[in-house]
């Protein structure tokens, strides 16, 4: 077992160590000799493709938060309205799916039955389903109508990580591929996003090599007993995600919260020492969104919040308010959260070996759920 860990403590550190690959190994063999997004196994009729006028995305757990990231990019690269749903949910409340719904199954294992029960009352209906999986030979892609495959390679650890950012890299080729064919994006839009995404695992491994910091204070962290998240647009799931694995790894209570919803409720949570993640949007991107988030900061802090940011490099604005920084590289903000989730994930772990916990078989947890 020891080998198969690489020198890895556990299969989760090493899960988060393989983050690189399992990106480029996502992308590869996507393009042609041209560098133009080839997506042969999106074997849905294009005509049906481009008569789609909603997608909805139903998966559980965190591939629901890739799900949620894949929201944000497939709305602004496609101009189609997508719905992100948990498959229980969206299986029994009598959801509105039709032949012109695109349904996106996402799950690591590709057996999850609550999943796979709403694949099935999506096709019932008449939508198309496309399926995005780690597992070959699984049964979701059986029943799907199309399979794009992550390529992140067996995940072993329970808890999901190398086949999160897989999935988010999947729905952005599904989304710029959408986008391409139907007309949204000119083929140099789409093959400059192409090139950035090609540059994330470059990235994604320079966030690993600066988790020095980050592991250090989960260490000193081992006695906490609540951690808040915040972010907002695409670090919104981020902060889902980052609050998801310290429950599931360190059985701390964690929750994540939209930013801009601090001030309708989760503000009154806010005491002396109480430690809070905020994920901050890039000062480059749109809308004012780094400017509000970074005043979020700032009402936590003189209300005595531990202020713990994520943050582009660069970032300035965000030092006077913040107890610690842990700098990302830049990116595109729709792609931030490949390097955003890292810290949080590395956290997790961090913290949950400090409490001697067994971080590949977390208690109560099983790697694939096969019932409802
Ligand atoms: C279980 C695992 C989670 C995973 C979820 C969905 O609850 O513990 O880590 O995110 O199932 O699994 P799937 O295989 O469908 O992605």
């Amino acid at each position: 077992a020891a080998a198969e860990k690489g020198g890895f403590r556990s299969f989760m550190d090493k899960e988060i160590h393989d983050q690189p690959h399992a990106v480029a190994d996502t992308l590869l063999g996507r393009t042609d000799a041209q560098g133009r997004l080839v997506l042969d196994e999106v074997r849905i009729d294009e005509s049906v493709l481009r008569s789609v006028d909603k997608i909805v995305v139903i998966a559980c757990g965190t591939a629901a938060y890739a799900g949620q990231v894949a929201k944000y990019a497939i709305e602004h690269w496609c101009r189609v309205p997508v719905e992100v749903e948990l498959a229980h949910e969206f299986r029994y409340r009598d959801p509105v799916v039709n032949e012109r719904t695109l349904v996106v199954a996402v799950s690591q294992s590709g057996e999850t039955m609550d999943t796979l029960m709403a694949v099935r009352h999506a096709r019932e209906q008449g939508a198309k389903v496309l399926a995005i999986v780690n597992t070959h030979g699984s049964t979701i892609p059986r029943e799907a109508d199309a399979v794009l495959y992550t390529h992140a390679g067996p995940e072993i650890a329970v808890a999901s990580t190398k086949a999160f950012l897989a999935q988010i890299t999947a729905a952005y080729l599904l989304g710029l591929y959408l986008a391409q064919l139907r007309g949204n994006m000119f083929a140099d839009e789409v093959t400059a996003i192409l090139d950035e995404l090609r540059a994330m695992p470059d990235k994604i491994q320079q966030v690993l090599d600066r988790a020095g910091r980050v592991r250090e204070i989960a260490r000193w962290m081992a006695d906490t007993q609540s951690v808040l998240f915040l972010g907002r647009h695409v670090g919104f799931p981020v902060a889902m995600e980052g609050a998801l694995k310290l429950k599931e790894l360190a059985y701390i209570h964690a929750e994540g919260f939209a930013a801009g919803e601090l001030k309708h409720g989760p503000i009154a949570l806010i005491e002396p020492g109480q430690p809070v993640f905020v994920i901050v949007p890039s000062p480059r991107g749109r809308d004012s969104l780094h400017s509000k988030v970074v005043s979020n900061i700032q009402e936590i802090r003189a209300r005595g919040a531990r202020t713990l940011v994520i943050a582009e490099d660069g970032d300035e604005a965000v030092r006077p308010f913040a107890d610690e920084v842990f700098y990302v590289p830049k990116s595109p903000t729709l792609l931030a959260p490949l390097l955003a989730v890292v810290p949080l994930q590395v956290f997790a772990c961090e913290l949950a070996t400090a409490k001697g916990l067994d971080v590949d078989q977390p208690r109560n947890l099983a790697k694939s759920v096969t019932v409802e």
